[in-house]
């Protein structure tokens, strides 16, 4: 079955995005930006954004995680450490963030280099975590083949039973990457084509290089 998308057409009219007026620090317009996308554009998980890493099987393959935090070091997602995405990354830490907030017209990418974050860190991010989600943790061996659903919600039951009324633990398998980037482009739609893109890159002196680049 074909299905032509050729007509599918939108102008982008919502901002624009200059040399003159971007900050030194991509961290700065990164939140700048998000906040503005948060407040304005009514999206539903402003923080939804897609993790591209590059497979065992030398295969790239992109999926969404949630951001958890950001600071000027790095971008902090949680995960199954085996999962495949998180063999992945131990395998190679080099990986792409990308952000598409639609309704505002822009797209963040960022490459970076993940690591593990502090075991304390995590532990700490677990606690905060509603009691379903930490359950849900321990449940699934994220990326697994699994038998039917049920194999699933009988695990849950028992360890629902198993720790009634006690804490739940960070299992070791669980927590915390960030994403400490090196390149963060930055594109925000216009009329015509012309689109804004802002890259911002490391230097060796830790300073950022800025460049506009051809849309
Ligand atoms: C909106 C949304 C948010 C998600 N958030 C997370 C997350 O924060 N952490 C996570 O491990 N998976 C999250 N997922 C599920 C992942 O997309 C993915 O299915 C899962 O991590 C397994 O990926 P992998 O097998 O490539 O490792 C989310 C999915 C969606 C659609």
């Amino acid at each position: 079955m074909d299905a032509d998308l050729g007509d599918y057409r939108k102008s982008y009219e919502k901002g624009a995005l200059l040399l003159d007026n971007v900050p030194e620090n991509p961290i700065e317009l990164f939140r700048n930006w998000f906040i503005e996308v948060d407040r304005h554009f009514n999206i539903e998980e402003t923080n939804a954004m897609t993790i591209s890493t590059i497979g065992l099987d030398g295969y790239p393959k992109s999926r969404v995680v949630l951001l958890k935090k950001y600071t000027h070091e790095g971008f902090i997602f949680y995960t199954n450490y085996e999962s495949e995405k998180g063999k992945a990354i131990l395998e190679n830490p080099n990986v792409c963030l990308s952000f598409f907030w639609h309704s505002a017209e822009r797209q963040i990418i960022i490459k970076g280099k993940a690591e593990k974050i502090p075991e304390n860190l995590s532990d700490g991010y677990f606690e905060s975590r509603p009691r379903g989600s930490q359950l849900g943790a321990l449940v699934s061996n994220q990326s697994e083949v699994v038998t039917n659903r049920e194999v699933l919600e009988t695990k849950l039951k028992a360890l629902e039973l198993k720790f009634e009324g006690q804490p739940i633990e960070r299992p070791e398998y669980w927590g915390g990457f960030m994403v400490r980037p090196v390149e963060l482009e930055f594109w925000q739609g216009r009329p015509n084509r012309l689109h804004d893109r802002i890259r911002y890159q490391l230097q060796e002196d830790y300073n950022w290089k800025i460049d506009r680049l051809a849309p």
